[in-house]
């Protein structure tokens, strides 16, 4: 008979065997690649999940998932984490105005990627932005994420009225000087933000693992999304997004992400080390 320790490892080995055929299930099935997503965070999404629904094994999610695209599409929102905010890490906005904006005023017109936007705070911050630097008028932003139901929300520009305060004192610290509110309507519970921010942005769904590149871009921000990704598929991320790249654009990542040990790190040079900003040398 196998010791407890002996039947604690063969658990864990069956977890995983279990959870490697769930994502293989999920891809060949619905094409979302998650395989080369970090396997600590995805367990316990996965886990969270299972119980959600009611269910005992990843094998019984699996077979549930299989059939039910509804099913998927909550696993989709557990999986993909959509954390974010309006002015998210304000010093990266005020580096972002004193070094990419002079940049961007170079062009004559400029295609911005934010892509894994999420519910579209930072589109919106970036709209508000641009527009008070004076170069929104000549730039059109791609604004994509893996899942259609956070774009949904994006696209309607409603945020909880509750977060105003904080984004208010996120929009001061990125160096806004208008007054926050002149950008939304109070509606019940939500803050309406102004039509007009979008104007010239395109919400699309794009999924970064397995779908190429559809534009050449000036700037590409992709902020607090390759945290969840392993090095291969960094790297990958990486060749796409020099590929999508002119010559001397800037990639903006988020503060736990960098360049340094992808293979494209020497094509690029640092415009702010803390920030993560980098310029494409050529
Ligand atoms: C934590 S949010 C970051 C939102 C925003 N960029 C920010 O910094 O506040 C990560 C987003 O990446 C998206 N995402 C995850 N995997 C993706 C993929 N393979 N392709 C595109 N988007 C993905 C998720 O759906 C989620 O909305």
């Amino acid at each position: 008979m196998a010791s407890p320790v002996e039947q604690a490892t063969q658990r864990d080995d069956v977890d995983e065997i279990e959870l490697a055929l769930l994502l293989e299930g999920i891809y060949r099935r619905y094409g979302f690649d998650f395989r080369e997503y970090a396997p600590a965070s995805l367990r316990r999404r996965v886990w969270r999940r299972v119980h959600a629904e009611g269910l005992e094994t990843v094998s019984a999610l699996q077979a549930k998932l299989l059939h039910d695209p509804a099913c998927m599409e909550r696993l989709l929102l557990d999986l993909s984490i959509n954390v974010t905010a309006m002015f998210r890490d304000p010093t990266f906005y005020v580096r972002f105005r004193e070094k990419v904006v002079p940049l961007l005023r170079t062009y004559p017109f400029t295609r911005i990627w934010v892509a894994g936007c999420s519910t579209g705070e930072e589109v919106y911050s970036l709209a508000i932005l641009l527009l008070e630097e004076g170069v929104y008028d000549r730039t059109r932003l791609y604004a994509t994420d893996i899942n259609e139901s956070v774009l949904d929300r994006a696209r309607s520009g409603v945020f909880p009225l509750d977060k105003m305060r904080e984004y208010t004192q996120n929009y001061i610290k990125a160096g806004g000087e208008r007054a926050f509110s002149e950008y939304y309507l109070a509606k019940y519970d939500g803050a309406q933000f102004q039509r007009s921010l979008v104007d010239n942005v395109v919400f699309a769904q794009h999924n970064l693992v397995s779908d190429r590149s559809f534009n050449e871009f000036q700037l590409i921000v992709c902020r607090n999304v390759m945290i969840y990704f392993d090095r291969a598929l960094q790297d990958r991320v990486h060749e796409l997004f020099y590929e999508s790249l002119v010559r001397f654009g800037v990639l903006a990542l988020g503060h736990k992400e960098s360049i340094r040990f992808s293979p494209y790190a020497d094509r690029y040079e640092e415009l702010d080390a803390v920030e993560r900003i980098y310029k494409k040398r050529r």
